[in-house]
């Protein structure tokens, strides 16, 4: 690493000579950026798994949890990695072929950027797992637009996720996952990253403490199993009554036709809606096609982006 750097102990440094780079322009002008930078940093703490959990609040503060099972920030240091140039990669600078070109990988100030662009942001626990907050305000720091229209569940912060996991060339890149803070909570506990130990109290202030800020009742429906836990982004796996509908031909054309009107067709929206949100997802474009001897009905099911909480 070239420059200067003031040994802080531990394995930590501020490389001096900085002021260029603090003063350049940051890196981070998008919450995806923002995203990305906590993804290589718990990659680079050696985690294995990493859980991120996302919400919007009020259509404009999104706030991102990222929770690795890496190595850990030394406790006294957890305060200071959001100075400008703190950094362990002083010596052991980490090879980043994904970064963009011209961005200073181990410069320590990935961390320093990302604060200036936030609402906040703090490590809320150093280590077993890791966990840092950081809240943004989406009408100064923007999320990049959505690729796709017609598929408006694929929030850009999980084709980021999506994109950063794909292009991990190590042998055993992380396992990363995506989703509501009560998925992300069943999923810390099926991978036993924390334990239900005691009660839903306990479970409520252990996922507190990595920043999972759920009501009493979402601890408890996670705890129940009711909850859906996020699966590995990019596994392909299937939420919550995404499965294919059962193919079945009426008898030979034949049989009974059930109308259904505009109100029974809102109770049915009605029914699926309740089932939904207990899974933390949503349904909407009902379609209910009356044919002899069969009823199709097919709804769209996404996970949604603002938070139920
Ligand atoms: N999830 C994490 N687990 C363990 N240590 C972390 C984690 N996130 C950050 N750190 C520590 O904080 C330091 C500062 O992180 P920051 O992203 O600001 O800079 P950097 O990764 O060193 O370099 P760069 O500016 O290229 O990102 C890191 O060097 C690392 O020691
Ligand atoms: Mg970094």
């Amino acid at each position: 690493m070239e420059g200067p750097y003031r040994d802080l102990g531990s394995g930590f440094a501020r490389l001096t000579g900085q002021e260029g780079a603090r003063r350049g322009p940051s890196r981070i002008t998008h919450v995806e950026d923002a995203l990305l930078e906590l993804l290589r940093n718990a990659r680079d703490a050696g985690a294995s798994q990493i859980f991120v959990a996302s919400t919007l609040a009020a259509r404009r503060f999104r706030a991102l949890t990222v929770i690795d099972d890496g190595r850990g920030i030394p406790e006294p240091y957890a305060g200071l990695v959001f100075e400008p140039g703190v950094t362990t990669r002083h010596l052991n600078p980490v090879p980043d072929p994904t970064a963009p070109t011209g961005s200073h990988h181990g410069a320590g100030l990935a961390l320093y950027h990302l604060k200036q662009a936030s609402v906040s942001a703090e490590v809320l626990s150093p280590s077993s797992p890791t966990a840092i907050r950081a809240t943004f305000d989406t009408r100064t720091l923007p999320e990049r637009h959505l690729q796709s229209a017609s598929r408006p569940s694929r929030s850009n912060l999980l084709a980021t996720a999506e994109s950063f996991a794909r292009s991990q060339k190590q042998p055993h890149p992380p396992r990363l996952y995506h989703g509501s803070p009560a998925r992300i909570l069943a999923a810390l506990l099926r991978n036993r990253i924390i334990q239900s130990s005691s009660g839903s109290g306990g479970l409520r202030r252990e996922a507190g403490r990595v920043g999972l800020y759920l009501s009493g009742r979402t601890v408890q429906r996670v705890m129940r199993g009711q909850v859906a836990a996020a699966e590995p982004v990019g596994s392909g796996g299937l939420r919550a009554g995404s499965g294919p509908a059962p193919r079945r031909r009426g008898a030979g054309g034949g049989g009974a036709v059930l109308p259904v009107g505009e109100e029974e067709k809102a109770e049915i929206a009605a029914i699926l809606g309740r089932a939904a949100r207990a899974g933390y997802v949503e349904v909407d474009d009902l379609k209910v096609e009356s044919r002899p001897g069969e009823i199709l009905l097919k709804a769209r099911v996404y996970e949604p982006e603002e938070e139920y909480e």
